[in-house]
């Protein structure tokens, strides 16, 4: 049976999509910073520092896409995506999450977009971010006690 590769994708339309990542980087950082402020409770004291963490890793995607688009000719937004918030400490980790779980596919599929177009450096930056993102998820996880 035949691979189905999508269409290789244009560069125009790769700068598109990296700007999409870029402001969901952008509102992941800020909804990190805001969810480690607000929660509270002794059992949530590790994952909190991790949190922190967490938020200044998005801003070095942030920083590293940015990069990335002005490379390729392209302008790097500065919107940022939809930002969740809760009051809830559970609540909080599912969102932030579902954050990662969309970032590891979107990340997956642009290394691919990447490697399509022979954007190789851009690939190696992705994967680098991709295994950031696979350790907030883990972090994430074991705080919900999955
Ligand atoms: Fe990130
Ligand atoms: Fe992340």
């Amino acid at each position: 049976m035949a691979v189905t590769l999508e269409k290789p994708v244009t560069i125009e339309r790769l700068i598109e999509l990296l700007n999409i990542d870029l402001e969901l980087e952008y509102s992941a950082a800020i909804q990190y910073i805001n969810h480690s402020a607000v929660m509270t409770g002794a059992a949530y004291g590790d994952i909190i520092k991790e949190l922190k963490i967490h938020a200044n890793e998005e801003i070095g995607h942030a920083m590293i896409l940015s990069g990335q688009i002005d490379y390729l000719g392209g302008s790097p937004t500065v919107e940022v995506g939809p930002i969740h918030v809760s009051k809830d400490n559970d609540e909080m980790l599912e969102q932030d999450m579902e954050g990662e779980d969309d970032a590891i596919k979107r990340y997956k599929m642009r290394i691919e977009q990447a490697e399509q177009i022979k954007e190789f450096a851009l690939a190696q930056q992705l994967r680098n971010i991709l295994a950031v993102e696979q350790e907030h998820a883990m972090d994430l996880k074991q705080a919900l006690g999955r």
